[in-house]
């Protein structure tokens, strides 16, 4: 995928691949991915680094209402898109608002419904990690599921020297999607979580979408299953 440009995905779902970025030492891919509501509003999952072939090829989709980001460490590029769209409206997890008070945020992202999506993406917060808040979303034309940083799946030879070491032994880099072991540690409430994922496992995908690895286009419901054995779910 050529980075910056958009590519369809499913029903109403685009793609678009960013600009690596460097979290504490690591390089990562970057991934967004645009869900087209009935009646042309936009969502955007996880917005990546904004560029003026990006900008232009999102506006020819329709009116780019939604900015999400979808857990607490996805936050690089929002301010950059709010100041391209102004009319769009930031929505964040629980606690990331905060640390961003030069942007204008709507409400939290949470569970219950109330948004403007509402029977077209569905939205699960996997609760009471100590890396960070994410909540696992549904789009349902499309039957696509989007992790963010839960679920990585990044080729063997991303990582060079003892960071390669590292990436391997946390299993960012295993053979299949995999929750890094950073983030399964991480989690305080363990049965919460499970009954999280429960909910996630209900909804009937087909598509995985996740921000640091290749997009799976069939059998989604079972990578993810299988990605969260370990959990009981
Ligand atoms: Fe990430």
């Amino acid at each position: 995928m050529t980075e910056g440009t958009l590519h369809p995905f499913g029903e109403d779902i685009w793609l678009a691949d960013g600009p690596v970025v460097a979290v504490a030492g690591f390089r990562y891919p970057t991934r967004m991915a645009v869900m087209r509501l009935p009646g042309g509003a936009l969502f955007l999952w996880s917005p990546i680094g904004l560029s003026d072939g990006l900008r232009g090829a999102v506006a020819a989709l329709g009116e780019v209402r939604h900015l999400v980001a979808p857990n607490t460490l996805h936050d690089r590029f929002l301010g950059e898109w709010q100041h391209a769209f102004p009319q769009a409206t930031l929505h964040a997890p629980p606690g990331l608002a905060a640390r961003h008070p030069d942007l204008r945020f709507g409400r939290d992202l949470a569970d219950s419904p109330g948004f403007a999506w509402d029977g077209q993406i569905d939205q699960v917060e996997i609760p009471g990690n100590r890396i960070a808040t994410e909540l696992a979303f549904f789009h349902r034309p499309s039957r696509t599921l989007l992790f963010t940083d839960l679920i990585q799946h990044l080729p063997p030879s991303w990582f060079t020297g003892w960071r390669a070491i590292v990436a391997r032994l946390d299993g960012m880099t295993a053979p299949e999607p995999r929750v890094p072991r950073k983030f399964r540690y991480a989690f305080s409430d363990r049965p919460a979580a499970r009954a999280a994922m429960r909910r996630v496992l209900a909804w009937p995908a087909e598509r995985l979408v996740i921000a640091h690895g290749p997009p799976i286009a069939h059998d989604a419901h079972a990578v993810v299953a299988r990605a969260f054995r370990w959990l009981g779910v």
